[in-house]
This record gives C-alpha cells, sequence and structure tokens, in this order.
C-alpha cells in the first residue's frame, strides 16, 4: 500500500501520509493532524497507536511470528545464546568471533558492582520486594558513572555503560535474592559464563561453587533469550520515554523495570504461581477456578494465558514449553503445582471460553514452571524477565539517542473533569 489516507472532518478533508514497514505493516501518520484540524486521536492503551519507527523486533501476532532483528526466534533458541542474541539487539548485527570475545569481556569486566553498593542493600528491610531492590539499584548504581549521567563523551562511552548494565542487573538481582533470605553475599566468578554466573551468584556457598546442570543453565539462557526484546509493550514503551527526555541509561532502566513489575506485564510469572498456590490451598483440582475464571466471578483470569498482540499462539510459549518438559523429565519433580498447571492447560486449551477468545499459554505460563522446579523463589519470577529483557531496552534507548528526529515524549488527552468554576472560600462549601 501506498500513497495518502484522506481524513473527513466537519466536511474538510485532511491527506494524511501513509507509513509502510519493512514487512509490510502500514500506518497512517497523523504527526499534522492538531496543527491542521485542532482533534487529537484517542487510543487508550495505545493498542492502535505506533508511537516511533524502529529496526529492532518484529511481531506478526495474528501468525505468532516474532523476530529479533529479522532472525526468527525459534533460529535464535535454537542456534544462538543470551548474550550473543544481547549483542544482535543491542548493536543490530550478529557480532564476529572478535565482537562477541570483546562483549564478552565487556560483561566480565562489569560484573562487578562498586563496593559502595553494598551499603544501598543494607537499607532495604528484609520484607522488600526483589523488583524494588532492582529498581533502586539500578537507578542508584548511575551514581557510581559521572560519565554516563552527563559529559561530552556520553555517547563514546555507550558501549562501556550497555555491557556493564547488561552484567551488573545480574549481579543486583542475586544480591537482592541473597539479602531477602539473609544469606551471605557471593561475588562473580570470571570462569563462568553469563547464566551461569547467574546460578553462581544465586546458589552457590562462600566456600562450594554450586554444581552446575547444563539442562538448567539451557534453560534459564532460554529464558533471559525469548524475553529479550518485544517490540512495543509497556516496559520499553517506558524506556523510551523516559529517555525521551535525554535521561541517562541507567534511569530509564529503572523506569523500565518499574512498569514491569506489574501483573498483567512482568509480574504475569510470579501470578500464575501464586494462582497455582491458592487453587492448591483450596483443595481444588483447578476446575473450580476455571469455572469462576469464564463466569467471571471476581474478575478472575487465568494468569500466564492471553495476550495483547499474540492472537493464535506465542511463539516463545511453544519454545519454552519443549524445555520445561526436558527439565521436569531431568529433575524428576513431583509438585502438586505443576499437576495442577498441566490440567490447567489441557482443559482451557480444549475450552470454547478460551479459544473463541484466542486465549492461549503465554510465555509466562511456562517460564514460571520452570524457575519454580529449579528453585528459583517466586518473588524472584519478574526480576529473572527484567534480567532477559535489558539488552532489549538497552537497544530501545540507544535508537531513540541516535534518531535525529526524536522528541520528547509528550501524549495528548480528551479532557473530561469539570469546566471553569470559581474557588469557593472553606466555610461557604457544602
Ligand atoms: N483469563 C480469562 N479471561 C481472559 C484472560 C485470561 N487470562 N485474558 C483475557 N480474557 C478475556 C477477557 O475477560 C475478555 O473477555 P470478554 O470478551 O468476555 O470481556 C477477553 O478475554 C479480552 O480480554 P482483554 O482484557 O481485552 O485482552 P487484552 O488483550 O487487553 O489483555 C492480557 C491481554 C492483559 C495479557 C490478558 O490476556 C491477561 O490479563 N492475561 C493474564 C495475565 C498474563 O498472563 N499476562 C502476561 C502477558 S505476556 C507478557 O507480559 C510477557
Amino acid at each position: 500500500m501506498t500513497g495518502t489516507a484522506e481524513l473527513i472532518i466537519d466536511n474538510k478533508r485532511l491527506a494524511l501520509p501513509i507509513v509502510v514497514g519493512s514487512e509490510g505493516e502500514v500506518g497512517i501518520d497523523i504527526a499534522t493532524l492538531r496543527d491542521k484540524t485542532g482533534c487529537i486521536t484517542l487510543d487508550p492503551g495505545y493498542g492502535n497507536t505506533g508511537a516511533c519507527k524502529s529496526a529492532i523486533t518484529f511481531i506478526d501476532g495474528e501468525k505468532g511470528i516474532l523476530q529479533y532483528r529479522g532472525y526468527d526466534i525459534a533460529e535464535l533458541a535454537a542456534k544462538s545464546t543470551f548474550v550473543e542474541t544481547s549483542y544482535l539487539l543491542i548493536y543490530g548485527e550478529l557480532p564476529t568471533a572478535a565482537q562477541l570475545a570483546e562483549f564478552s569481556a565487556l560483561l566480565t569486566d562489569n560484573q562487578m558492582l562498586h563496593e559502595g553498593m553494598r551499603f544501598h542493600f543494607e537499607g532495604f528491610p528484609p520484607s522488600a520486594h526483589p523488583m524494588a531492590i532492582l529498581s533502586a539499584m539500578i537507578n542508584a548504581a548511575s551514581s557510581y558513572y559521572p560519565n554516563m549521567v552527563s559529559g561530552k563523551n556520553r555517547q563514546e562511552r555507550f558501549p562501556h555503560h550497555a555491557a556493564r548494565l547488561v552484567s551488573q542487573v545480574r549481579t543486583i538481582a542475586a544480591f537482592s535474592y541473597r539479602k531477602a533470605h539473609g544469606l551471605p553475599v557471593i561475588y562473580p566468578k570470571s570462569k563462568f559464563k553469563y547464566t551461569e554466573n547467574f546460578l553462581h551468584l544465586m546458589f552457590s556457598m562462600p566456600n562450594e561453587d554450586l554444581e552446575l546442570n547444563p539442562e538448567i543453565v539451557r534453560a534459564l539462557d532460554l529464558i533471559f533469550l525469548l524475553h529479550a526484546d518485544h517490540e512495543q509493550n509497556c516496559s520499553t514503551a517506558t524506556v523510551r520515554m523516559v529517555a525521551s527526555s535525554r535521561a541517562n541509561l541507567f534511569a530509564s532502566a529503572a523506569a523500565g523495570v518499574c512498569a514491569l513489575w506489574g501483573p498483567l506485564h512482568g509480574g504475569a510469572n510470579q501470578a500464575v504461581l501464586e494462582m497455582l498456590e491458592e487453587i492448591h490451598r483450596e483443595g481444588d483440582d483447578g476446575s473450580k477456578f476455571l469455572t469462576e475464571v469464564k463466569n467471571k466471578t471476581g474478575n478472575r483470569r487465568l494468569m500466564g494465558f492471553g495476550h495483547r498482540v499474540y492472537k493464535n499462539f506465542d511463539p516463545r510459549a511453544v519454545i519454552i514449553k519443549e524445555q520445561c518438559d526436558k527439565v521436569l523429565a531431568q529433575l524428576h519433580k513431583s509438585d502438586p503445582l505443576l499437576d495442577i498447571a498441566k490440567r490447567l492447560e489441557e482443559i482451557a486449551l480444549h475450552d470454547d471460553y478460551f479459544i473463541s477468545r484466542k486465549l492461549y499459554p503465554n510465555v509466562d505460563f511456562y517460564s514460571g514452571i520452570i524457575m519454580r522446579a529449579i528453585g528459583i523463589p517466586m518473588d524472584m519470577f519478574t526480576v529473572m524477565f527484567a534480567i532477559g529483557r535489558m539488552p532489549g531496552w538497552i537497544a530501545n534507548f540507544k535508537e531513540v539517542m541516535e534518531d535525529p528526529d526524536s522528541r520528547i515524549a509528550r501524549p495528548r488527552q480528551i479532557y473530561t473533569g469539570p469546566t471553569p468554576r470559581s474557588y469557593v472560600a472553606l466555610d461557604g462549601r457544602a
């Protein structure tokens, strides 16, 4: 499709340019709408609003397609690693061997937190949610790198800051877990690769390194890779919005963590497990719960099902389900919650309520189950998502910074409040 779209308002015609993306998706450019007509568009939840042009990730929700920089997610999941995919997302191309070695070295060089950060951790109560700690600590970390917050060479230092963030989000996440559980802090070790190091930081003891299980390392690396970017979702749009004010990389990423925290977004994997626990506590096998969901009793939802853009299947869920089966088979886990999860999945996939609304398991349904099986505590689930999503946020931040046409994000609204009225003194108010 090419050319223009025509809008008629009060018999006045306005030609609006049509913009076509590289995969054929079509947008109507309304940038001049308000200037020329005084009108704005109204689209709560932004379901039909393109807020930017982006060359990072492509999704076709109807066909279940997800591509990072043109590479299909299934191919990357089968052949790549989280670290290599992070490079791809941030810099646009798969790295050469030398580039990958340099990127990996930067990750290792930047994996330690400034020792001063330990005092920040001390300030949190033991009950603090790790997402609260993560967002606060990412923001705090920027204080230790003044040349990121301001300074002429902010752009030149980007590769260091990007690697620092990818690497340190993992260290901060594990520290917050150990702090919350009263465990001694473990430092990263250079001999471990990215995901191995995370498991080491979480589960090793001061004098005894964790014995790594390759299937578990693979499952976790896959979870990170599958979450690495997802187009203009709530948290990525937040990162871009904060970046548009020219806030620094760490501040923008910290805002992304906060947006991710909610149960309708990254918090869904934790919400899946909470739901399974509740079903189990009530002595239900899932049937009663599903009836309540379908009857909309108490606004209940089957967490881990449904997606704003995937309306046939979530391609990430297909990949992670396979790894989920492998991990469960290898660990020989017998877990009543996992039995309930399988039952819910089985019933919902054949139930008209879910089929007619195109509600299928999303990636969080299975990633929550894997993480429970490998011993990641429930309140860390969303943190794991944040570790995975970091390269996507960084890539989006970079895109905003490098876009010569980027403007500060500033949506409009349709005001529905009172029309002008006069102030009434306190003694005259009803
Ligand atoms: N369980 C039961 N019913 C549901 C569910 C669900 N999980 N999701 C949607 N529906 C129903 C709605 O009640 C509505 O029914 P109606 O037509 O009878 O009113 C219909 O399906 C459409 O629902 P919407 O809320 O309009 O769908 P939307 O696309 O806005 O929501 C969302 C997508 C938020 C993901 C939703 O499906 C949901 O809440 N899922 C559970 C939470 C979840 O798993 N989130 C993770 C998303 S993936 C991610 O962030 C990585």
